[in-house]
């Protein structure tokens, strides 16, 4: 499909295509910038890029999404653009030398947008691992997902943390992603097969861009000069209470990166010993701290996370930047389908995503 638009659009067929998931985040919010560990897991919608090199600085970029073709080049910056993201990708991979000049692309892509599943991510290390393919050069998915968080940092001006990039380009479906932010050392640990993490759509779409995320990423910024050092996940209860003198909601929000570190910790654990019931607590321990906590999420997502472990799920919770989007719960596969059909019927502008 992605192959025979590119050839209609740009009159010759794509050197390459490839795909790239996009990742749902299991437990461990607003972790990732602030020293700790996550643990996402790739889900099996994402995106896929077609692509051939240019000579010229020009980038010209077809998306199943949008109707006209964008023409930019490498001399751009972005301007809050659809085509920033990809702009940015080809930037940065020129800079890395995985490309050599402009690029004509193709993208399709399966993901809702503004869900908290990691579409830009997933476009930018698509486009860094197309480069690679295409260059033979020796770089790591880990280098990968470190350039692909500059594309956003620095391109974009998205402040995010790592774990987006890095889910992207290593986790795999079925498998759990344990990362610790702070080293980059990461594990593949499976996920129980009795059981499905589903995704499921508030209804209420969300930017990152908009600014609450930075807001939250400025607050922790309080906290690390407080405290002198940038892994406040890892704070112990008696450096907690030492934060007394700080506003009571700064002090929330370390209270959300202590106590969610230290979730995540255990949960890797209880998913390698598949004890998913004791998993399913973590998930509904970790909402709460971000309704209460870092106050990231909605009442309605608040109300659709309740009722997905009224309707049975083991746990869930909000999933991702916040503020809307999507959630995941723990679900045993034999009952996913009553459970989708009991949760979807008390709430009509949610939908299931996969
Ligand atoms: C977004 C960011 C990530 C991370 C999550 C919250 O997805 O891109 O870096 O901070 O929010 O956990």
């Amino acid at each position: 499909m992605i192959a025979e638009k590119f050839k209609d659009v740009f009159g010759s067929p794509p050197v390459t295509t490839l795909f790239t998931p996009g990742r749902v985040n299991l437990i461990g919010e607003h972790t990732d910038y602030n020293g700790g560990m996550v643990l996402p897991t790739a889900i099996d919608l994402g995106v896929t890029i077609a692509l051939n090199p240019r000579k010229d600085g020009q980038v010209r970029i077809l998306s199943d999404k949008f109707e006209t073709l964008a023409e930019r080049s490498l001399s751009d910056s972005a301007v809050d653009h659809w085509s920033d993201y990809i702009v940015g990708a080809v930037i940065y991979a020129n800079k890395a030398g995985l490309l050599k000049g402009g690029a004509d692309i193709a993208v399709e892509t399966t993901l809702p947008f503004g869900a908290g599943l990691s579409s830009s991510a997933a476009v930018i290390v698509c486009i860094l691992k197309v480069g690679r393919k295409l260059s033979g050069r020796d770089i790591s998915d880990t280098d990968i997902a470190v350039l692909a968080r500059r594309v956003e940092n620095e391109f974009i001006g998205m402040p995010c943390g790592i774990m987006d990039q890095m889910a992207v380009a290593i986790a795999r479906s079925g498998q759990a992603l344990t990362l610790d932010t702070e080293s980059l050392k990461f594990d593949l640990v499976d996920l129980p097969a009795d059981y499905h993490m589903a995704v499921v759509h508030s209804g209420q779409f969300r930017q990152l861009s908009e600014g609450r995320y930075k807001i939250r990423k400025e607050e922790c910024d309080v906290i690390k000069k407080f405290l002198e050092r940038d892994d406040i996940c890892r704070i112990t209860d008696v450096e907690y209470a030492s934060l007394s003198s700080l506003p009571d909601h700064i002090q929330r929000r370390a209270k959300h990166c202590m106590t969610d570190h230290r979730r995540t910790v255990e949960a890797a654990k209880l998913v390698a010993n598949e004890d998913l019931q004791a998993f399913g607590k973590l998930m509904i321990e970790s909402h709460a701290s971000q309704r209460d906590d870092f106050e990231i999420s909605l009442p309605l997502v608040d109300r659709l996370v309740e009722d997905a472990v009224k309707s049975g799920a083991l746990g869930a919770r909000q999933t991702g930047g916040g503020f809307g989007g999507c959630i995941v719960a723990c679900v045993q596969k034999d009952k996913l389908e009553g459970w989708k059909a009991d949760l979807l019927s008390r709430h009509p502008d949610a939908f299931y995503v996969c």
